[in-house]
């Protein structure tokens, strides 16, 4: 019988450690958290993870074998072994065909007769993606008795954007602050290598650190120095990095009376701010600009044109083989329609963008709201690079409140047929990459809550495949998050699935947009407020008057459907056609008009 002290003492072991184990449960671990497997899949699993063998050593070699010492120590309870022969996993780099440049194949084999895993890549960085898709089986209880499969991302660039001001405040962002502690930096804490080590298990392969608002401080060596060594942290897991620069960056730091991209002082400038930078960081991705758009200065100011901006930076970058990648979020207060200006100034630049420029484009012709068409620049400026932008941070979708997941959205942008030049033609095959402002802050659980994880993952995953269904996403997500016991699952990912439109519901039913207030974003605000500026009223986009609701831009309105691909804008003009998703975006109804469907249509 056990004396009433040591029962008082295993109480209060017991309680240190459920304690502990809950203060381990903080969010930290994201999806790559490696609980133990149901005893079910022990064995087998074990079977197959006895050892890894690196066949050639890099950084990248190094960072995948731990990552994979990690997860099936996790996992299985045993981390592998060096010596063992028979289930090992082998990591070699081999000329694969058909898998890209970042792309691996997951093979079961027999070296002299003993059974092994292959994981091979042709680079170095795609055998940590396979690495990670190895474990991604495990997590989700997936792994094939017999492995033959070979994978590769579909967009060459995939982009998180971060907002992040040097002052540490993150613009639109909702997870606390800035994640880059620049007065540390260039030491570099622990939390910057688990954040390349969630990219690169998704596929991310670049990231911008600062605002597209940007601050042209960023850009002094003082910076750079702290940049570059977060570029060193993120090298082995095949993360670029990426700034935003200010276009008049050399009147800031350089002194010069302008910046006017036709100056040949201005091309010196930037030109020698190029070969300072990759002095510094020799794979330096590039510069993101915002110019001309909400106050932000660029080659407008001079009387040039986008392009001659983006292609004098681009001239900078190209001998380092570095891109610029230049927005086209612009709008004035002027014109009939805020949704046609993008299109009306980049359309006629078609073609005249350097070819290390990509023209980066919001999803929707607005400003990342709940819905939007997808923008009609895609499929419309077939000879530039093209990138989309969307938004994983919820600025519009219930900012850190509620559970909005992405996936279903972005599957929507990605999915929508362009019909240019032709039918079949999705929004994903006409960029070259993909770039969502991230969700990632100093919170410990990276997000502010645990469900925005579900959108950073869905984020990676639908860069590197976008025809992968948004439920499967969610699934693998819940899984390796959360719990593999179907019951659980199944409620998670239903409440996820649902979860974006009942934001469209509330927010911007029937393609109305923009009907928040609008100095928070937050929660829906569709009156009349006392903004002077048009645009800044969400009457502007509901149109609402004593006749009916809704924005006209068919033929015998704003006619922005002229913008799209006739077979589009055809439907888009039609009532019979258009979807209720975007009824009131293209069509100004009467109060009377009877609904053909039952509505809400789209939920997935
Ligand atoms: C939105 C957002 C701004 C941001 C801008 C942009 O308008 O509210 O904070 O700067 O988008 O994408 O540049």
């Amino acid at each position: 019988m056990l004396s009433t002290i040591p029962v008082r003492l295993l109480i209060g072991a017991l309680a240190l450690v459920v304690a502990t184990a809950a203060s381990a449960e903080d969010g930290y671990d994201l999806w790559l958290r490696y609980p133990p497997v149901e005893t079910q899949w022990r064995a087998a699993y074990a079977s197959r993870a006895t050892a890894v063998v690196e066949t050639a050593r890099s950084p990248t070699f190094d960072v995948t074998a731990s990552e994979l010492r990690r997860g099936i120590g996790g996992l299985l309870g045993t981390a592998p072994q060096t010596g063992a022969i028979d289930g090992a996993i082998v990591l070699q780099r081999s000329r694969l065909k058909g898998a890209g440049d970042e792309g691996y194949c997951l093979k079961s084999a027999r070296i002299e007769g003993h059974p092994v895993t292959l994981i091979r890549a042709k680079r170095d960085i795609g055998v940590l993606y396979g690495a990670f898709a190895f474990l991604r089986l495990m997590q989700t209880r997936t792994l094939p008795a017999h492995l033959d499969v070979c994978d590769g991302p579909a967009i060459p660039l995939r982009m998180l954007d971060h907002w992040d001001n040097l002052d540490g405040t993150v613009e639109r962002g909702y997870a606390g602050p800035s994640l880059w502690n620049w007065a540390r930096l260039p030491a570099i804490d622990p939390h910057l290598v688990d954040y390349a080590r969630a990219n690169a298990s998704v596929g991310i392969n670049g990231a911008v650190l600062n605002n597209v608002n940007a601050d042209a401080r960023i850009l002094t060596p003082e910076f750079l120095r702290k940049v570059a060594a977060i570029a060193d942290a993120w090298r082995p897991y095949g993360i670029r990095v990426y700034l935003s620069a200010r276009f008049s960056a050399p009147i800031e730091l350089g002194h010069l009376p302008t910046a006017d991209p036709l100056d040949p002082r201005v091309r010196r400038w930037w030109q020698s701010k190029a070969d300072e930078i990759y002095r510094l960081i020799p794979d330096f991705g590039g510069f993101l600009v915002k110019a001309n758009s909400e106050g932000q200065p660029g080659p407008q100011t001079y009387g040039r044109s986008h392009a001659d901006g983006a292609n004098m930076l681009a001239g900078a970058l190209a001998p380092h083989r570095g891109t610029v990648i230049w927005r086209a979020f612009v709008y004035s207060t002027g014109g009939d329609d805020r949704a046609k200006q993008a299109y009306d100034e980049f359309k006629p630049l078609d073609g005249k963008f350097a070819d290390n420029v990509i023209v980066q484009i919001k999803n929707g012709p607005i400003d990342f709201q709940p819905r939007e068409p997808f923008h009609p620049l895609f499929g419309q400026m077939r000879r530039t690079h093209l990138a989309l932008e969307a938004q994983i941070t919820r600025e519009y979708l219930g900012q850190n409140t509620g559970i909005a997941y992405l996936g279903t959205m972005w599957s929507e942008v990605l999915s929508a047929d362009t019909c240019a030049p032709r039918c079949g033609t999705p929004v994903s095959s006409t960029i070259t990459a993909v770039a969502g402002v991230s969700n990632v802050g100093g919170a410990r659980n990276w997000t502010g809550s645990d469900f925005d994880q579900a959108n950073w993952y869905a984020f990676g995953r639908l860069a590197w495949n976008p025809r992968l269904p948004a439920r499967q996403t969610a699934d693998e997500w819940a899984r390796m998050t959360w719990t593999n016991d179907p019951r659980s699952v199944r409620s998670i990912v239903t409440m996820m699935m649902g979860s974006r439109e009942a934001a469209v519901d509330y927010m911007t039913p029937l393609g109305l947009a923009h009907q928040m207030a609008s100095d928070h974003h937050y929660g829906p605000g569709p009156w009349v407020n006392d903004q002077p500026a048009p645009l800044w009223n969400p009457i502007y986009y509901n149109r609402a008057d004593a006749q009916g609701i809704g924005f006209d831009r068919t033929p015998t309105g704003s006619n922005a459907v002229a913008q799209y691909e006739s077979d589009v804008g055809r439907c888009f003009a039609d009532l019979h056609c258009v979807s209720d998703d975007y009824l009131l975006w293209f069509h100004h109804l009467p109060w009377t008009h009877r609904m053909t469907a039952a509505w809400p249509k789209s939920q997935q």
